[in-house]
């Protein structure tokens, strides 16, 4: 019987340190034998906010035992892996450099290739860890980091269609939340107390709404809730604000998300096809419910990861890890992490002045 390949995964490009032990099943999906990840949100929290030399600190500290456990909890031996599978980027230097160089020490040690794996790959391919997708298939990723639409064609295969021009979703989410005065993250914050607001509330901006195409921007949303929050009297105030401002993002992802789903059948010259919405703001329901209804009205399948694996995991980096070795997209010792690493590398850098919509 032929071997199944087996990858171990690392991540450590923000505050989660993760590991873990994935198999491909003979029909070529993906069996998730460990998934160790641990958050260090108890000790960012007091801050509002990740801080890098703490959060790598954390790293360094726990990742050995993380991947001892993530082994064990999938009775595989280093012997019994076939690759290293490290996100090397994009992210905090200072942490991603934690994962990679205990990933090179691996390979070296073990004599077994390193792979180095786009953190936003990871999240690309996710949903292929529990659903069996075709390419290609429009991807929304919606993470703390980044705000994008893509075509993915295949693995290392993609096309940007659009990003945001200046906060990304996740960020917009933890700042509202730091604003109104809720813990950190700010998502799920968000999201449990918009349950107590109205959403029609607050009328609320949707920057460029009817224009710059797939582009996204939250910072003028950011300002209005800034500036209604200077008049807010009471804590019910605070969860109508929560509950308008998650109902804008809804209203923009719905419009903006329509629009890529036009392009994507241009591009593809497909009529249907899938909708991926994968990141740690994918793990939002009201945003799930929003475009699983625009899914419907488009006739797409639309897929979520499932909630432990939207946000950052290991998993996902074994996984892809594997996926892109399959492609005999290898690394070896000389790997350096790097903090900027777009999928599409022709696609224009599209913050800072001077942006033309
Ligand atoms: O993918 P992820 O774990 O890390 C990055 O790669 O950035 O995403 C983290 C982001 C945070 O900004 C967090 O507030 C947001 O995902 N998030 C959510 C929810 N859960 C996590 N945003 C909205 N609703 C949620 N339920
Ligand atoms: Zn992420």
């Amino acid at each position: 019987m032929k071997k199944k390949l087996t990858f171990l995964g690392i991540e450590t490009s923000c505050d989660e340190t993760a590991a873990s032990i994935v198999q491909e099943n003979s029909n070529g999906s993906a069996k998730i034998l460990s998934s160790v990840v641990s958050s260090q949100i108890q000790e960012h929290k007091k801050f509002g906010g990740v801080v890098p030399e703490l959060a790598a600190r954390a790293h360094a500290e726990n990742i050995d035992y993380i991947i001892e456990l993530a082994l064990k909890k999938s009775i595989k031996s280093l012997s019994d892996i076939d690759g290293i599978a490290v996100t090397s980027g994009p992210g905090l230097m200072v942490c991603l450099n934690v994962g990679v160089n205990i990933a090179k020490s691996i390979s070296a040690f073990t004599n077994k290739p390193l792979v180095a794996v786009n953190h936003l790959e990871g999240h690309a391919l996710s949903p292929n860890l529990t659903n069996n997708i075709e390419f290609p298939y429009l991807l929304l990723l919606i993470s703390g980091g980044h705000s994008q639409f893509l075509i993915v064609y295949d693995v290392n295969r993609y096309l940007q269609l659009g990003t945001t021009i200046d906060d990304a979703l996740g960020e917009a989410f933890d700042k509202t939340s730091k604003m109104l005065g809720f813990s950190y993250p700010g998502g799920p914050e968000i999201e449990k107390l918009a349950k107590k607001g109205d959403e029609d509330f607050f009328r609320l901006p949707l920057p460029i709404i009817n224009k710059g195409g797939c582009n996204l921007s939250f910072a003028g949303l950011k300002t209005a809730v800034l500036r209604e929050i200077k008049n807010i009297k009471s804590n019910q105030e605070k969860y109508n604000l929560a509950a308008s401002f998650q109902k804008t993002i809804n209203k923009i992802l719905r419009k903006k998300t329509a629009f890529a789903v036009n392009q994507f059948k241009d591009k593809t010259k497909n009529d249907c096809g899938t909708i991926v919405v994968a990141g740690g703001v994918a793990a939002n329901k009201s945003i799930r419910e929003n475009l699983e209804g625009l899914a419907k009205e488009k006739k797409f399948r639309i897929l979520f990861p499932k909630i432990e694996y939207c946000g950052d995991n290991a998993a996902m980096i074994a996984w892809a890890g594997l996926l892109r070795y399959k492609k005999k997209l290898i690394s070896n010792l000389s790997l350096q992490a790097k903090s900027r690493w777009p999928l599409d590398v022709s696609a224009p850098y599209m913050k800072g002045p001077g942006l033309k919509l």
